[in-house]
């Protein structure tokens, strides 16, 4: 059976800052998807993760489906009605146009979907970032797809050796979709030139050389580009079938144990080490640390199983005390060299401004 999974995100208000929403909204979201989502959509979850909400539909409409995009971008504005009476921070802000035309990509919230023919067992991961950018998942998705360090099933497993075909996309590049094809294990060496520059390129899918089956979706938008100026972080969500053709669910989570530096943390302008959080986690320290939950689904003839919180289990609990080390210590330089961003890619003006005022007070020392 062919079905759809979708995952459609937004920031439309939290608490006590940029924290996580509230119950009420959260509420309302999904009695929204409940109510108008029925005769549509198969099933649905809905969750979130910091100050992000993250409808899991599926459905049999195929990827960018006007009604099931416009079911998603209704719940939001009704849930952002919530947040405005709330009095929650932030209330509509990933809702950037005022009209809904179409589907919801490029309108402000981040969309990770893929069709796929129902395998016998279809196990697959949901994730959700906050605090960070779509090129947050370049590194975990090459080291699973690309690594035997991580995964080996690349040397154990005849199915998975023929590689990967990587769709990696030029966020920079704003007129259209920008995208290269590339594929392991011949061309790992490009893939990966292309993945450290993690601002520009980002993986937007990944396919089964062997089947020729999708195996990863994932969200792409960087909502500075669309909208031009600051509007928060480009919180990322991701798609990542498991299992027989596919790499296995942990060697997918193997990567995550390392923390690696990212974009985001405070005001979207610092690095921060990425903490893998249990489902339903909320930011603190320093607007931070940047956090990826995954959840686990299996799903038959589109109905879901109760998610399994992957990043639930004590193993993780010393990855995440190694990680709050690796953010206190980066913590320590502030905002000098590797802590805050490059220009190019800080979300406030504000330094902009005054190096502007200040370049008209240099002078030329005159030769004596
Ligand atoms: C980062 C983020 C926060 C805000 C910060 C200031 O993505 O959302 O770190 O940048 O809380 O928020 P404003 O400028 O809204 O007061
Ligand atoms: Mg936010
Ligand atoms: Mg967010």
């Amino acid at each position: 059976m062919k079905i759809t999974l979708s995952i459609i995100k937004a920031d439309i208000g939290s608490i006590g800052g940029h924290l996580k929403p509230s119950q009420k909204l959260l509420q309302a979201v999904e009695n929204y998807i409940k109510e108008k989502g029925r005769g549509l959509i198969i099933d649905y979850y809905i969750g979130y993760t910091g100050d992000d909400i993250a409808i899991l539909t599926t459905h049999k409409r195929g990827v960018l489906d006007n009604k099931i995009h416009k079911l998603c971008w209704d719940a939001f504005l009704v849930g952002t009605k919530v947040a405005k009476a709330q009095g929650l921070y932030g209330a509509g802000q990933d809702l950037l146009v005022s009209a809904f035309s179409g589907n919801v990509k490029g309108m402000g919230p981040q969309v990770a979907e893929m069709e796929i023919e129902e395998r016998p067992a279809e196990p697959f991961l949901m994730f959700m970032a906050d605090k960070t950018e779509p090129g947050a998942f370049n590194l975990p998705l090459y080291l699973a797809f690309a690594d035997p360090m991580h995964c080996p099933g690349l040397i154990l497993a005849p199915s998975i050796k023929k590689g990967f075909k990587f769709l990696i996309m030029d966020v920079n590049y704003t007129k259209a979709d920008r995208i290269i094809e590339l594929v392991t294990p011949e061309e790992s060496y490009d893939i990966a030139a292309l993945l450290r520059d993690t601002g520009r390129f980002v993986v937007e899918s990944i396919w089964s050389r062997e089947t020729k089956e999708q195996a990863v979706a994932a969200s792409t938008t960087r909502l500075h580009n669309i909208a031009g100026k600051y509007v928060g972080k480009d919180d990322p969500v991701a798609l990542v079938r498991t299992q027989k053709n596919f790499p296995a669910t942990g060697e997918i989570l193997s990567p995550y144990s390392i923390g690696q530096f990212v974009s985001g943390f405070m005001r979207g302008s610092h690095s921060g080490p990425l903490m893998p959080v249990k489902k339903n986690s909320t930011i603190s320290f320093f607007d931070g640390p940047p956090v990826v939950s995954c959840l686990a689904f299996s799903v038959k003839n589109g109905k879901l199983t109760e998610p399994c919180d992957v990043f639930d289990h004590p193993y993780w609990e010393r990855v995440r005390d190694r990680i709050s080390d690796k953010a206190e210590e980066i913590r320590k330089q502030g905002f000098f060299g590797q802590a805050m961003l490059p220009m190019s890619e800080l979300e406030y003006t504000g330094v902009m401004e005054t190096l502007k005022e200040l370049e008209k007070r240099f002078k030329i020392r005159k030769d004596r």
